[in-house]
Parts: C-alpha cells; sequence; structure tokens
C-alpha cells in the first residue's frame, strides 16, 4: 500500500461519518491484484505518483485491457499514475493498443466547485506538472501518450474534438466538472466503449455522487445509462450497442 493510501486508509477509519457513509467492506475474497505480476510492477511503479488505490487502479487495468478499438481519454491525471496504469495496460494487448491514450488536467488543481461539492472549493491537487507525468511514464517505458493542458472540455477539447472514445476516466472530484467532462464524451463512445467516474463513492465528492445518480437510468444521445456502482467507489457506464439505443 502507498504513503497516499495508507494515510487514507487511517483517516478513512477514524472518521465519525454521516448517515449513508462509512468504511465499505466487501466480502469477496478473489484478489488477482496480487498475483499479477505485470500489473504489480506497474503498480510498484505508479503508487506514490497516484490517490487512486489499488483496487481502483486494478479496475482501470482490465478495461483497458478489454476496451473495444477507440481512442481513451483520462481528465484528472494529476501526477499521472492512474494514466500510466492505462498506458501499461493498452501497451501489453495481445491484439495491439486500441487506439491513442489522452491525458488530460489543468495542472492547476480542481475547477468549477460549487454549491453541490462540500469538500472542494477550487485549486486542490494543483501540485503537479506536465513534467511529472511525462517522467513518470519515462519510467514506466510508455511512449505516444498525449497531454492535454488546461481546463477540460473548454481549453483543451477541441484538440480531440472528432475522436471515439473506448475508455473515458473521469476523476475531475466535482459536480460540474464532472457533468461537463460526461456530456462532452457520452456521444463520442463507441458501443461498447466504457465511462469510469473515480469520485463516485467517497465522502467529500458528494457532488459526482450526486452527477451519476442524476444521469443513472435516463437516454443520452440515444442510449440508456445504466450505471454500475462498484464497491470500489467508482461508478462504471457501458455504452451500448447500436443495436440496443433507444
Ligand atoms: C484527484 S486528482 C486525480 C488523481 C489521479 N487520477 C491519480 O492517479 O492520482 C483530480 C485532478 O483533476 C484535475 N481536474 C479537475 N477538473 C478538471 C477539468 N475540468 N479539466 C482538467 N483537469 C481537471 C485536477 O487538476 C486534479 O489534478
Amino acid at each position: 500500500m502507498s504513503d497516499q493510501a495508507k494515510t487514507n486508509t487511517t483517516q478513512n477509519r477514524r472518521r465519525d461519518y454521516p448517515a449513508g457513509y462509512g468504511v465499505v467492506e466487501p466480502v469477496a475474497n478473489y484478489r488477482p491484484w496480487d498475483t499479477d505480476a505485470a500489473f504489480s510492477e506497474v503498480y510498484d511503479l505508479v503508487r506514490e505518483h497516484t490517490m487512486v488505490d489499488v483496487y481502483r487502479l486494478w479496475t482501470l487495468w482490465t478495461l483497458a485491457g478489454q476496451v473495444p478499438m477507440g481512442d481513451l481519454l483520462e481528465i484528472g491525471s494529476w501526477r499521472g499514475g492512474s494514466g500510466t496504469t492505462i498506458a501499461r495496460a493498452i501497451g501489453r494487448r495481445a491484439d495491439g493498443a486500441p487506439g491513442q491514450l489522452y491525458l488530460a488536467d489543468t495542472f492547476a488543481g480542481v475547477v468549477k466547485a460549487g454549491e453541490r461539492d462540500t469538500y472542494y472549493t477550487g485549486g486542490e491537487h494543483a501540485n503537479t506538472s506536465p513534467e511529472i507525468v511525462r517522467e513518470l511514464l519515462r519510467n514506466a517505458g510508455v511512449e505516444g501518450v498525449e497531454l492535454l493542458v488546461g481546463i477540460f472540455p473548454d481549453d483543451s477539447g477541441h484538440a480531440i474534438d472528432q475522436k471515439r472514445l473506448s475508455l473515458c476516466h473521469i476523476d475531475v472530484d466535482v459536480y460540474q466538472s464532472a457533468r461537463d467532462c460526461f456530456e462532452w464524451a457520452w456521444p463520442r463512445m463507441v458501443s461498447g466503449g466504457v465511462v469510469v467516474f473515480d469520485d463516485y463513492g467517497f465522502y467529500g465528492c458528494e457532488g459526482v455522487t450526486t452527477y451519476v445518480e442524476e444521469i443513472a437510468g435516463t437516454i443520452a444521445d440515444g442510449a440508456p445509462i445504466v450505471v454500475v456502482p462498484s464497491l470500489s467507489g467508482q461508478a462504471i457506464v457501458t455504452k451500448p450497442s447500436l443495436d440496443s439505443r433507444i
């Protein structure tokens, strides 16, 4: 467990939570991340560069290994840990990488915090830079990842406007950014493409929980939004195939 994850876990257990919150302790006991050597190698490389715990990284690793052809986008890369995990996962696919990976961040911290957000006020997690992310990617032996600098989609969405996405990891902490990112990405998702909201199940990220619960069971771009809430804290939405669109 990384220092960051240890700190989070300790704080997690000590807190007095309001109703509806508390430490989640699933009873499942299959732990493939412990025995997957390729994953363990990348986890060791990224663990001090990420706020994302091993369970959520494993979700990203397995999804990136399976998604159909299409480009991949992470919005909210911070120091590059989860983005590098995705990069290594697509780099080892037997069928070849499904597409180009883009990592987007303001590199100036969280933006668009508002009244639905209980903890964030803006500017948090600014302790990163494009060079920190590039260095991690280099250390991991990853080439060809493109960084998108600025608020997404407002500042940098235009650079990939015509792309079709197979995986979109949204890790932006607050309601309005999560909403803007999802509304931009959903019409660009290929059939079978997957959107992962990182912040859905976390105290302090209630804005994202609110947004995901607003869109669950609705229809957008002619496609039903069926949310799978994961006990990792992520929320996962797969774009259905054309045949099942309404
Ligand atoms: C919790 S951190 C991401 C953690 C990261 N995925 C990791 O592996 O540790 C959230 C990041 O989202 C970025 N961010 C928030 N809103 C954004 C937006 N609309 N566009 C681009 N980056 C954004 C922040 O700058 C911050 O670095």
